[in-house]
């Protein structure tokens, strides 16, 4: 996408890089070791995730697209028209265009990202394709409260939420993070948000650990982020990208494997690691329908209507505030 060829990968400011080094050493100091994953989206790993998107394995994004094309029409009609349309964790933004093309005269649209600088060609490229609407991107981490613009005071709002970011959560941090948005959007919100559903274990499987390796590759660059931000000595080589599913939680799990006995420094702390330890960097839960339901429920949404599609891939909720 030409929007995105020129874009120069800034630095984390102090504060950024404190917050990073901060959750790496705390990640790294448990017994279990673990890395928040909000960290993978760097240039590259913004890069790297859609091309992700774009994998024979990767089945969600072409479904919920296609899902949402199928739908435009009840969803819209579902809608409240003249609608600020804020989108938490955007990237490419390129599910946006269909959803707000669906919707009846849309006002604006606000795309929150962790990842500033893709953010901004996103934006930017959206803005150029859809000159009518005002856009007002927004730098911020979603599972903190956002200050939204002034201007979506007294509008109607919708939430667009798809990805199944969701599941990237933990079941209890989608329901505080859905409270939150709740209390963010207002009483009269509306919320749309993509949830991959349970399924096959081998078509789940290679869906996080591609054929060429992609994934691998977006897995690993969380390592050299922190040689890259935080002077880490990680030798990508003696990791390895592994993916479980854990059953009992119905989550597919990501993790980085050391292959051998090793200590490695970052910040001016040593992580000592087992031949076969992991760090875990990333889950995805997958939801039955009425368990999503019973989520957006006590978070205080009425799940108001789903669609899913026709081999029951993936899901899409909409959910009312009032
Ligand atoms: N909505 C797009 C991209 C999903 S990937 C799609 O459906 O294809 C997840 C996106 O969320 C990335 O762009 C990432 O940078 C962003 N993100 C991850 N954690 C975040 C956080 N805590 N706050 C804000 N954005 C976040
Ligand atoms: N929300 C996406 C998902 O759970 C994010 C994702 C896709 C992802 N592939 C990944 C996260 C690989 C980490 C590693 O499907």
């Amino acid at each position: 996408m030409d929007a995105f060829a020129d874009i120069a990968e800034t630095r984390l400011d102090d504060a950024a890089r404190e917050a990073f080094a901060r959750d790496v050493i705390a990640g790294l100091s448990g017994a279990v070791k673990t890395l928040p994953c909000k960290w993978f989206y760097d240039l590259r790993g913004s890069e790297l995730f859609e091309e992700i998107t774009r994998l024979d394995e990767y089945y969600p994004t072409r479904t919920e697209l296609a899902l949402l094309a199928d739908i435009a029409p009840g969803l819209g009609g579902a809608l409240p028209r003249e609608a600020w349309v804020v989108e938490f964790g955007s990237g490419s933004s390129r599910k946006s265009d269909l959803f707000l093309n669906a919707l009846d005269a849309p006002r604006g649209y606000v795309p929150i990202d962790v990842a500033a600088d893709y953010l901004e060609a996103a934006a930017g490229a959206l803005a150029d394709r859809l000159p009518h609407l005002e856009v007002v991107p927004v730098v911020g981490d979603f599972t903190a409260e956002i200050d939204l613009p002034p201007m979506l005071e007294n509008a109607p709002t919708v939430g667009f939420f798809p990805g199944s970011t969701i599941g990237n959560f933990e079941p209890a941090q989608a329901a505080r993070f859905l409270e939150r948005a709740r209390r963010m959007l207002g009483a009269e919100a509306h919320m749309v948000v993509g949830v991959d559903l349970k399924k096959d274990l081998d078509v789940l499987l290679a869906a996080y650990d591609d054929a060429k390796g992609v994934t691998a590759d977006f897995n690993l660059n969380l390592l050299d982020r922190i040689n890259r931000e935080l002077d880490g000595g990680f030798d990508r080589d003696r990791f390895r990208h592994r993916v479980r599913y854990d059953d009992a939680e119905g989550r597919v799990e990501m993790h980085l494997e050391s292959t051998v006995d090793q200590t490695v420094r970052v910040d001016g702390h040593a992580f000592d690691f087992r031949a076969g330890e992991t760090i875990h960097t990333e889950n995805s839960y997958k939801y039955a329908v009425d368990d999503f339901a019973r989520v957006a429920r006590d978070a205080g949404w009425r799940p108001a209507r789903h669609w899913t599609d026709a081999d029951d891939l993936f899901s899409i909720h909409l959910l009312a505030a009032a």
